[in-house]
């Protein structure tokens, strides 16, 4: 990450110990400094937007708990696999992997994970753009106060008209890519790294008084036992695997993010631990913002499964009613807007370092070669959303029907090439690198504690997404 070159800490000293990284590769400067960056990156559209939707679409508590599942049995432990190969590594994830593959005699060819986590990378950011100017745009009409006394037929009514609007979605597409290029271009400051040191903890904070709002309505125990009463028969294998998936993308995995971050992580530093806070750090922002949503959902007679939607269709209503709703609204879509951001920088970051790897361009331009195409790219998000609502291009294959591409690249990103990833990170790991090296990395100072790690990484984590994988083909 950028800062970390601009501003090496005194922790590079402690880069070594057969790690071959360079010698003045800086380092993070704090076990939090890393948990704030990852979580940075971990926490984004994902929880607030992505995580209520698709609760809803796969009706409720079994899916959470599918969910939680994967976060705890494959999310942590790949987590884990990819800081500590970061940390071994020290380089950016193409070559992190190519290096240690080499050294422990492992096929270059590993290196294709780093690969795939770049394409992805690019796909993933052309439409969480568009998503983030969704954010952006709602900053305006909370200020403007237009959800004030707004009925919910009319707050449905301004999502609708967004949507349909392609020249608008360009123009807060357009500002939020814009965001993200000026930022990443620049190099991100430690200033900004201090803003999301406040700016985060307030989003937690708001989440709750959103969460205090919904306690509030008629309906808070209904959006309590949709969320966790678990009842199976609502729960398709789709729904395992987009719950799979989403694990992964909340995480920011099996992409090579986090072995980026990881590569900044000094070796004191327990990489268990760390893991482990983030992950709880992420899911609980995601069961806040259900928590927040779904009695709203129920008393004001929306549908849960009402898809991508979901949350703009909501919160405004709770803005509208409460005191001080206009702040608290426009505060919060800013919040989101931040949120986003620092996860989209961390999904630029890969395709502009590797850029400057093969290209050797100066820094502003590979941000504005790779910034500008995911921005062109990310049109076909917004067309989808209206003119080619009716296009699916691969609709012929039954399993795509009405599938757009805004759909496709969600669904090829989520649901196939971060569980390939992650499925290939924790095969890495467990079976190819050097075992002393692993033990060496995790040091978990309990040797049982090692043993059990290694058992889940190498059988349960890579079988598991397998299982999900073999029974969505079948
Ligand atoms: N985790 C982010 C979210 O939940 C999205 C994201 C950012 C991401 N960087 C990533 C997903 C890298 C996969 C890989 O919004």
């Amino acid at each position: 990450m950028t800062e970390l070159t601009q501003n090496p800490t005194a922790g590079s000293a402690a880069t070594d110990a057969g790690s071959g990284a360079k010698a003045a590769h800086p380092m993070w400067s704090s076990r939090l400094a890393f948990i704030l960056a990852a979580s940075g990156s971990a926490v984004g559209l994902g929880n607030i937007w992505k995580f209520p939707y698709i609760t809803g679409e796969n009706g409720g508590g079994a899916f959470v708990l599918v969910y939680l599942v994967c976060i705890a049995l494959i999310g942590i432990p790949i987590m884990m696999a990819e800081v500590a190969i970061g940390r071994r590594g020290g380089r950016s994830p193409i070559n992190s992997m190519r290096q240690l593959a080499q050294r422990d005699g492992r096929s270059k060819r590993w290196a294709w994970i780093g690969g795939m986590g770049m394409l992805s990378s690019y796909l993933i950011l052309s439409f969480y753009s568009v998503i983030g100017g969704w954010a952006l745009a709602y900053v305006g009409k909370s200020a403007g106060g237009l959800f004030v006394g707004a009925t919910t037929e009319q707050i449905g009514a301004q999502f609708g008209a967004l949507l349909a609007d392609p020249y608008s979605l360009l123009l807060w597409h357009s500002v939020f890519m814009a965001l993200v290029i000026l930022i990443v271009a620049r190099g991100v400051t430690s200033g900004m790294e201090k803003a999301i040191n406040i700016l985060m903890p307030l989003l937690f904070v708001l989440l709750l008084v959103m969460v205090g709002y919904a306690l509030s309505t008629d309906r808070f125990a209904d959006g309590l036992s949709f969320l966790f009463t678990p009842d199976f028969s609502k729960l398709s294998t789709e729904g395992v695997l987009t719950a799979l998936g989403h694990a992964f993308f909340t995480l920011s995995l099996g992409m090579g993010v986090m072995m980026a971050y990881g590569s900044y992580l000094p070796k004191q530093v327990s990489i268990a631990k760390t893991a482990v806070t983030v992950s709880v750090v992420d899911t609980l922002v995601a069961l806040l913002a259900g928590l927040a949503i779904f009695p709203i959902v129920f008393s004001s007679g929306l549908e849960p499964g009402a898809g991508p939607g979901l949350i703009f269709n909501t919160l405004p209503i709770a803005f509208g009613q409460i005191p001080g709703g206009v702040l608290f609204g426009t505060l919060f879509f800013v919040l989101l807007v931040v949120a986003a951001v620092t996860s989209a920088i961390s999904l630029l970051e890969p395709v502009v370092e590797w850029f400057e790897e093969q290209k050797g361009y100066d820094r502003l331009r590979c941000t504005l070669i790779g910034g500008i195409s995911i921005w062109a790219l990310g049109i076909l998000t917004i067309l989808s959303l209206n003119e080619w609502s009716g296009v699916h291009p691969l609709g012929f294959i039954a399993r795509f029907e009405g599938k757009t591409i805004f759909d496709l690249f969600d669904y090829a990103t989520a649901n196939l090439m971060m569980p390939l990833g992650g499925f290939f990170t924790a095969l890495f790991l467990g079976w190819f690198m050097s075992k002393q090296a692993a033990e060496n990395e995790l040091s978990f100072g309990n040797p049982l504690a090692f043993k059990l790690f290694m058992f889940v990484l190498r059988f349960i984590t890579p079988a598991a997404v397998l299982l999900v994988f073999v029974y969505n083909l079948i």
